[in-house]
């Protein structure tokens, strides 16, 4: 087998987004556009041999692909797809074997697909071998025109086909397999000869037949992977073929989804068997979520750990957290970032943890504020406690001790301790540390004034 170079063209900045986000860095399914391509060339060959054009929002795109360890080329003027593979010319030539042209905008493609083009390529020793697909609507698309005998002779553009060929339904969804040798023997006759005068890579299958090459094809039935993207109405289609795929894999693999046409699960996302998905949940980036969880309606679960049976109950937001082992959280509660709730920990409704950990058998079930927190195994946060780590300057930290019991409504001002097996009655602002075991009354004392009402009834 000929070693096989995928290049990603990617330069463009999609004037028809209407965006100032260049086209791939776009997402769906919870991927930018351009790390799906990426994921599927990596499926094919290695990173050292899949080279990536870019040029708007090039550092972006770069740093988002980074862990992926591909290689770039600046493309710093869009002169075209001809021109793109160009600029690739140095880096690629040397390599040998075959080269594949994927465009960034092109998100559904299977690398199974892309097997069966290579295949076909290598056996039949075409010059080039491009995919083509009948679509009903082909707007924008490039027209394949074929030849008395069926054989491709020309790609054409929308905006120079004639009336016949916009007839044409065989379409070009921009993806080609290349003899290497031969794309770069006849690479630089591709001339500007277009109304974009730009260099079409599409071009190629002309100078190719003039010198007598062929040109082959693989027609592929189902247009749904070609899907290239070029509206945002067309990324919405391709989010939500994205998302029922995921959804489907996750069943298959033993999730119960309830509802699954309302639920969004990013494309990273893990979830062991026998955890329940309820409607309109939404797991975001790079979560993993163990097995036998509940993840409530309409919660939202981002870029956290879930051990084994974790309960996450209705609207719930989880973000950058970890939660161990048979730990609640919600309803309505909100784990704001860098959480880490231990074993059979509560976390109730309204509220909300920021920067703490909870430990545990530890219960916040009720109204609370904990930020910037060290709270120890089976302490009791009562309705309505709230951490004041904020002075206006600064963040500080508050440490509560295993077995603490902290009574409704208390103010605890950080920076404070408070020691293990203590009582913090309700209604305190605690300012001044709480030594273990005792207890702090931080309020003042009630008064009652027997018979008041009486005497205030006679006055009037
Ligand atoms: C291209 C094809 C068309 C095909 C369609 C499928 C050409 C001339 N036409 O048209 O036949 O039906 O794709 O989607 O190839 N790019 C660069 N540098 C450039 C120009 C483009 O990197 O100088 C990248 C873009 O970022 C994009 C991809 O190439 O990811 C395709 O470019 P685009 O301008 O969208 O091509 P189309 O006009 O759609
Ligand atoms: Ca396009």
């Amino acid at each position: 087998m000929n070693s096989l170079t995928v290049v990603i063209l990617a330069a463009g900045l999609g004037t028809r987004m209407k965006s100032k986000r260049a086209k791939v860095l776009h997402r769906a399914g919870g991927l930018t556009l351009i790390e799906h391509v990426v994921n599927t060339a990596l499926e094919l060959t290695t990173r050292d041999h899949v080279v990536s054009v870019i040029g708007h929002q090039a550092e972006h795109v770069e740093q988002i692909l980074a862990p992926r360890g591909i290689r770039f080329v600046r493309q710093t003027e869009q002169k075209g797809t001809g021109h793109a593979v160009m600029v690739c010319r140095e880096m690629i030539e040397p390599l040998g074997g075959l080269v594949m042209v994927l465009y960034g905008d092109c998100p559904l493609l299977s690398a199974a697909t892309l097997r069966r083009l290579t295949e076909l390529e290598q056996a039949a020793g075409y010059a080039a071998t491009l995919i083509t697909t009948t679509l009903e609507d082909p707007t924008g698309y490039g027209r394949i025109v074929l030849d008395k005998v069926g054989n491709v002779q020309a790609i054409v553009e929308q905006r120079a086909a004639t009336p016949e060929q916009l007839a044409i339904k065989l379409s070009n969804p921009g993806i080609y397999c290349f003899r290497g040798d031969l794309l770069w023997k006849h690479i630089s006759e591709l001339e500007p000869n277009n109304p974009a005068h730009e260099l079409y890579l599409t071009d190629m299958v002309e100078i190719f037949r003039r010198h007598n090459h062929s040109v082959g094809t693989l027609h592929l039935e189902d247009p749904n992977q070609l899907l290239g993207i070029n509206t945002r109405i067309e990324l919405a289609a391709v989010d939500q073929i994205l998302r029922e795929r995921k959804v489907r894999e996750v069943m298959l693999a033993g999730v119960t989804v309830e509802k699954p046409e309302t639920v969004t699960i990013d494309s990273q996302v893990s979830i062991g068997p026998d955890t329940i998905v309820e409607p309109f949940a939404r797991i975001l980036g790079t979560t993993r979520i163990g097995e036998d969880c509940r993840i409530g309606a309409g919660a939202i679960v981002h870029d956290s750990e879930l051990a084994d049976g974790v309960d996450i109950g209705p609207y719930t937001i989880v973000g950058t957290s970890h939660l161990e082992t048979g730990a609640h959280v919600g309803p309505f509660a909100r784990l704001r970032m860098f959480n880490h709730v231990e074993a059979r920990a509560h976390v109730g409704n309204f509220v909300e943890l920021k920067k703490t950990r909870l430990g545990a058998g530890a219960k916040a079930m009720h109204l609370a504020y904990l930020g910037d927190s060290d709270i120890g195994e089976k302490v009791n946060i009562g309705a309505g406690t709230i951490t004041c780590n904020y002075d206006g300057i600064q963040k500080h930290q508050t440490k509560i001790g295993d077995g603490a019991f902290v009574g409704s409504n208390s103010t605890l001002v950080a920076p404070i301790e408070v020691g293990g097996e203590s009582y913090v009655g309700a209604g305190s602002v605690i300012t001044h540390p709480v030594p273990s075991g005792s207890l702090a009354l931080g309020r003042s004392r009630q008064v009652n004034k027997e018979g008041w009402a009486q005497r205030r009834k006679k006055k009037t």
